[in-house]
């Protein structure tokens, strides 16, 4: 059971994170009003944060019941969780640092709620429903996906044939992308090694792997922090755009006995890998900012190291037998979420936005969706983006008239 400082401690936080999210604040009074969700059972799988913890209160207040469990075994903010449950009465089944079996337990908890609406975030949830439940899909009417990575994998599910229901893509959303993986990786992904290593960041080689969205902004950020940048891609035209951001660009091979700190962000299995490890200096560390802990090959570092030792809450040093020392954070899962809060509620705020709506847009809609990847509709971009300009004070102008025919005609030119 859950301690009551511990639900103290998930209040606050929780309001704090709201204080923070204004367009979800305002979609919430208009779902107490409008009852868009009227009778939906939504099953969701997302980190287990404030921010979350915020849009499962505004799903119910939709008039939606709602299960959430884990997108991430480290990611779970257990204070929250208590609050959830002992303030909004919303069943959550996730524990911080829970093994694969209670994860996956945990999942089958919230399917076993027989939801109409899944809303994940790595694809977890539809992957199991897909793979060990399969009736169920006939009752669901679609469901939302968080992240790039689970973009892809239901992606790939669709391409196959096998996606048994519609999917809106919130990732594709521009105000979810641009925002929250690039600003909000950007700071969460500095902040959590820092509260995993307190090193100074000042006057350090880091080496960024992938210049998608979040590459991006940890780079940005890693730099104002005063070090130096090199990037690792393999994709040409992003390595083009790092370089002409000013950082530095070559393979990981070379890059290995350079860095002080590697960060990967790729979305993609073992970019740093034995031959890797084996060039890097001692007391070099290394940590992951993707979606799963597959990016850093800890089964090849395992194989080289000698001994280990935790030296940090969120730090093991591996001692290797070439007589160099490694340091793995987070067991190479999302530092950002580990080790620190995952992103800062303003940019969580458009996000969850795009969560929230989305739902409401499959719950108006399902009838005409294919079995399909959908992106987020733009009325639902557009609107988010106008309220969120609001909330930060800012107006912008309109085209005139004069503008708006301009732009829709060809015959003006030189
Ligand atoms: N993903 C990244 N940061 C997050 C947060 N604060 N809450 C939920 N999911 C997240």
């Amino acid at each position: 059971m859950y301690k009551s400082k511990s639900f103290v401690r998930g209040m606050r936080r929780m309001v704090w994170s709201d204080t923070q999210m204004f367009v979800l604040q305002k979609i919430r009074l208009e779902f107490k009003r409008i009852k868009p969700l009227h009778n939906i059972r939504i099953a969701a799988c997302l980190h287990v944060t404030a921010e979350t913890a915020n849009l499962m209160r505004t799903l119910k207040e939709g008039g939606a019941s709602v299960a959430l469990c884990a997108s991430n075994p480290l990611s779970t903010q257990d204070d929250v969780a208590a609050a959830l449950v002992k303030k909004y009465k919303i069943p959550v089944f996730a524990i911080h640092g829970e093994d694969r079996r209670t994860y996956y337990k945990h999942i089958t908890a919230v399917l076993d709620t027989k939801p109409h609406i899944t809303m994940d975030d790595g694809a977890d949830l539809v992957t199991e429903l897909h793979s060990k439940r399969k009736a169920q899909a006939s009752t669901i009417l679609g469901g939302t996906e968080e992240t790039t990575t689970g973009v892809i994998r239901l992606q790939s599910m669709a391409n196959h044939g096998v996606l048994k229901y519609p999917i809106i893509a919130v990732n594709n959303a521009l105000t979810k992308h641009l925002f929250d993986n690039r600003y909000g990786t950007g700071q969460s992904t500095i902040d959590g090694i820092i509260r995993a290593t307190n090193v100074l960041l000042a006057g350090k080689t880091i080496v960024i792997a992938g210049y998608g969205w979040c590459g991006r902004g940890a780079a940005m950020r890693a730099k104002g922090m005063g070090a130096h940048i090199i990037v690792t891609e393999v994709d040409p035209v992003k390595a083009i755009e790092a370089a002409m951001d000013g950082f530095q660009v070559m393979t990981m091979a070379r890059a290995a006995s350079l860095g002080d700190i590697f960060i990967t962000l790729t979305g993609d299995i073992h970019i740093i890998r034995r031959d890797h490890f084996l060039k890097m200096k001692d007391n070099a560390i290394v940590c992951n900012s993707g979606h799963f802990d597959v990016e850093l090959d800890l089964p090849a570092l395992e194989k080289l190291t000698r001994s280990k030792q935790q030296v940090r809450e969120y730090a093991v040093q591996h001692m290797l037998r070439n007589g160099r020392r490694i340091t793995v954070l987070a067991e190479g899962r999302l530092i950002n979420l580990a080790a620190a809060e995952g992103h800062p509620p303003s940019v969580m705020d458009m996000s969850f936005a795009n969560q929230a709506l989305a739902a409401e847009y499959i719950v108006n809609h399902y009838k005409s969706m294919k079995k399909a990847v959908y992106d987020v509709p733009t009325v639902i971009d557009v609107r988010i983006a106008r309220m969120k300009l609001k909330s930060m004070g800012m107006a912008i102008d309109s085209l005139t008239p004069e503008q708006k025919k301009y732009l829709s005609s060809w015959q003006v030119g030189t």
